[in-house]
């Protein structure tokens, strides 16, 4: 029998709706909240009312390009942990609406174990077991995957996520946010090795970045705006290059503690420039197989609830109707 799944991405602030049928995805739709912009950063109040906003037309356009109709769904998956918790809570109700209209069973997928399973969505995808580098706003870790449902954290920051690395030191910049592809723009004209920043000494396969935002707001206190504005391609293209070894260094670490040399990323991070190339370059230089997913399956998106929807589904891993979502990240 076949399974078509529709998938709902709530947590932050991107409405996304999925489908897929039988793994393969057939829609994948996506409204980014614009709101958030002026304010640098998002606003949590303002996000669940776009998503209220948003998510009937974004489920729509999602069932129409796929070419069905709601009848032929088997079941809905939706994003239950974590995120901000009243843009969970739209996603989360919405699909226990269809859910208990429909007659189908609901599937809670955990956002992070998503962005890990996005990996399996192209025609080239890794085998079991696979490491994937999860960059993005929020988190920062490697994950080694056993099979689809069995994930291990093996390290994470402890601070900062990489992807406010880029974000709070392009701010110091005074570049607007999200900051990160600026830097990742800017520092494709500049000189990597012109500006030394620190780099954390943290042990096991663990990341910071606070240190870093510090030593970068330090070195900026002592020069003038014009000094900035003129070293802007510099300085981005060293702050870059400075996060992309700190991640790599650990991504080598973890192949060696684990021999599996199969590399996969994945997180709104891993649209940055140096970081795809430096991972291609150190993945055919050490004799790695490197999987990086097209943009639209590294951010935030639904068609990566819907992959890991479908793997629930068929190992039969659904939730009650009184199920809640976290804000929380333990899974
Ligand atoms: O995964 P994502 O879309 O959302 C979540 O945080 O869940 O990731 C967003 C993050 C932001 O911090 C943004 O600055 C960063 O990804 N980002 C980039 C680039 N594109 C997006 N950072 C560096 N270089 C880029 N090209
Ligand atoms: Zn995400």
């Amino acid at each position: 029998m076949s399974v078509t799944i529709l998938a709902i991405e709530s947590s932050c602030d991107e409405t996304a709706a999925a489908v897929c049928k039988d793994g393969m995805i057939l829609s994948n739709i996506i409204a980014s909240q614009s709101v958030h912009e002026k304010y640098g950063g998002v606003v949590p109040e303002l996000a669940s009312r776009a998503h209220m906003q948003n998510i009937v037309p974004v489920v729509d356009q999602a069932i129409k390009n796929a070419g069905i109709t709601l009848t032929d769904l088997n079941a809905i998956a939706f994003t239950q942990a974590p995120g901000l918790i009243g843009s969970l809570l739209v996603g989360t109700q919405f699909a226990k609406s269809l859910s208990l209209s429909l007659g189908v069973p609901l599937i809670g997928v955990h956002h992070m174990q998503a962005h890990v399973l996005a990996n399996l969505i192209p025609d080239e995808k890794p085998s079991f077991p696979f490491l994937c580098l999860t960059v993005s706003g929020g988190h920062t870790q490697i994950v080694l995957a056993k099979s689809a449902l069995e994930l291990e954290v093996i390290g994470e920051t402890i601070d900062d996520a990489a992807g406010e690395a880029f974000d709070k030191t392009a701010k110091l910049l005074g570049l607007p946010y999200p900051g990160g592809p600026l830097i990742d723009q800017y520092a494709q004209l500049g000189d990597p090795l012109k500006f030394k920043f620190a780099e954390p000494q943290i042990p096991e396969l663990n990341f910071s970045f606070s240190g870093l935002k510090t030593s970068v707001l330090y070195f900026l206190q002592k020069q003038t705006p014009e000094f900035i504005l003129e070293n802007r391609n510099d300085l981005c293209a060293s702050i870059q290059y400075t996060i992309v070894q700190i991640l790599l260094k650990k991504l080598v670490k973890a192949v060696n503690q684990t021999n599996v040399k199969q590399v996969c990323i994945a997180g709104g991070v891993s649209a940055n420039s140096g970081l795809r190339t430096g991972l291609i370059s150190l993945g055919q230089k050490k004799g790695w197989q490197v999987f990086i997913p097209d943009f639209s399956f590294c951010t935030d998106n639904a068609a990566m609830i819907a992959i890991t929807g479908y793997h629930k589904y068929l190992s039969n891993q659904f939730v009650p109707l009184s199920v809640n979502p976290s804000a929380r990240a333990e899974w």
